[in-house]
């Protein structure tokens, strides 16, 4: 364990310090903000992450940077936001006082009619405004695809988005003025490992990742919490206790991206948003997967290590990792070992990461030039959605026109995410045309035995995969381009 340790979490709250000795390791911090502090701005819709609620900002040191990012408080755990800034919808005007930019363009525009999830929109939209006060109509309908309006539309919201600056200069707003200051004070907040609690109720936040190997290897019944976008829903929605719980999100090692000469290397604790751009340069093929990963809230917490290392069968990034032939870094103590992340996924909720290892980073080779890739996430609605099913599909088509290579891996249709190993062997070494598109369509059955549940039944499953695989190749002929235009 490491040599200095604190008993107490600290972070600062709108413009209160709050020092915590005791804590239920599973208290989310919208019972916090809403039991404990009275703050009752914040709703609770879903208690999942799908609704936007409850939306909040928190303000974490980004090595020399303060960054705020919006993020659901209904499934973030108190415990998590050690050393940050949480700022939230009270803290936006004083009591009686004049409103802020945001919530004045809001009534403005007739942005809100019952109200229920009007704060968690004009959360929503100031960290937009902070990060692009001249926002697009693209810009505004992304950092709104996780707050659900039922009765107002988002036509007036809309609106209310594009007219915040005729109000104000951001950077007279006093979470930009004042930013200096602030960093100043976390800076001091960040330090030893905080270790409190007892039992279930134990709760550790490692100072840096040296003390996360040596604190996980001798405590492995712990749970690791990163963003919390999965784990949160087993407290809220399960009521499981699954304390005690060491939170990782903070830590600067696992934030590192490398875009090396033949590779990117993700760290473990990369959030979504903090990877886009890199897999914009990279990998562009996958970019609107990435933009219906959750909406906003959930891309600025949850993590690729986590997707990865909880081993979901539809999770959103396995299928592309895998067939990008993706590496998977893991550590217990001093040690470290690399697994091919097709390999990973051993069985249902079974992953190849023994009691007391975890994931440090996620090593992904460059698509080679001449090589195609694309990735279908299929959903009931465009965002905000769980993949009923996900497929990524990698191809060379050597100059005879034959199949030389090709990675086809599915999420939804097995326990784990998996290859279809099948269609690929009927693919291999044959002309890449219809006809052998057609004949290895059939071999879907082989690799996959879906199953029913409330997001597809098992025949629509199969029949999509089969269908995904037609759209790749045609796609790949141009011909998915002449389609589009067709349907527009
Ligand atoms: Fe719905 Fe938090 S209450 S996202
Ligand atoms: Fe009623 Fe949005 S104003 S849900």
């Amino acid at each position: 364990m490491a040599s200095e340790v604190s008993t107490a979490l600290r972070f600062i709250l709108n413009d209160e310090d709050v020092v915590l000795t005791h804590l239920r390791a599973t208290e989310t911090l919208l019972d916090f903000l809403r039991l404990n502090k009275g703050l009752r701005g914040s709703k609770e819709g879903c208690a999942e992450g799908d609704c936007g609620a409850c939306t909040v900002l928190v303000g974490r040191l980004r090595g020399d940077r303060l960054v705020y990012e919006t993020i659901n408080a209904c499934i973030a755990f108190v415990g998590s936001l050690h050393g940050t800034h949480v700022v939230t919808v009270e803290h936006l005007s004083p009591v009686n006082g004049p409103l802020h930019p945001v919530q004045q363009a809001m009534v403005d525009y007739h942005g809100s009619q019952c109200g229920f999830c009007t704060p968690g929109i004009v959360m929503s939209l100031y960290g937009l405004w902070m990060e692009e006060p001249q926002p697009g109509t693209a810009a505004i309908e992304r950092a709104l695809q996780g707050n659900l309006c039922r009765c107002t539309g988002y036509a007036p919201i809309l609106c209310a988005a594009r007219a915040i600056s005729s109000y104000s200069q951001v950077e007279a707003d006093p979470l930009v003025a004042e930013r200096q200051a602030m960093r100043a004070q976390l800076r001091a907040l960040n330090g030893p490992t905080v270790d409190i609690g007892e039992g279930k109720d134990r709760l550790i936040v490692p100072a840096n990742v040296d003390d996360l190997a040596e604190i996980y290897a001798a405590n492995p019944e712990a749970t690791l919490v990163s963003g919390a976008t999965d784990v949160g829903l087993w407290v809220t929605k399960f009521m499981r206790d699954i304390g005690p719980m060491i939170h990782i999100g903070h830590l600067e090692e696992l934030h590192r991206i490398e875009e090396g000469q033949g590779a990117l290397t993700l760290g473990a604790g990369v959030t979504y948003t903090e990877a886009t751009g890199a897999i914009a340069r990279h990998f562009p093929q996958l970019s609107e997967l990435w933009d219906r990963i959750g909406g906003a809230q959930v891309r600025n917490a949850g993590t690729i290590g986590a997707n990865v290392a909880n081993g979901s069968p539809i999770g959103d990034t396995p299928p592309p990792l895998i067939v990008l032939g993706a590496h998977v870094v893991l550590r217990k103590g001093l040690e470290r070992r690399e697994v091919r992340l097709r390999d990973f996924f051993v069985a249902y909720g079974k992953q190849d990461r023994q009691p007391g290892e975890f994931v440090e980073k996620i090593i992904v080779p460059y698509l080679p030039v001449g090589e195609r890739l694309a990735c279908y996430k299929i959903t009931k609605r465009r965002d905000e959605d769980i993949s009923a099913l996900c497929g990524a599909f990698r191809i060379f088509v050597n100059d005879d026109g034959d199949v030389g290579m090709v990675r086809i891996a599915f999420g939804g249709m097995a326990a784990t995410p998996k290859r279809a190993k099948a269609v690929e062997a009927a693919l291999l070494g044959r002309p890449w045309n219809s006809a052998t598109v057609d004949a290895a369509m059939g071999a879907f059955g082989e690799d996959y035995q879906p199953i029913s549940d409330m997001r597809a039944s098992a025949q629509y499953r199969l029949l999509t995969a089969q269908n995904l695989l037609r759209r790749f190749y045609l796609e790949s002929i141009g011909e998915g381009e002449r389609l589009a235009r067709a349907v527009a």
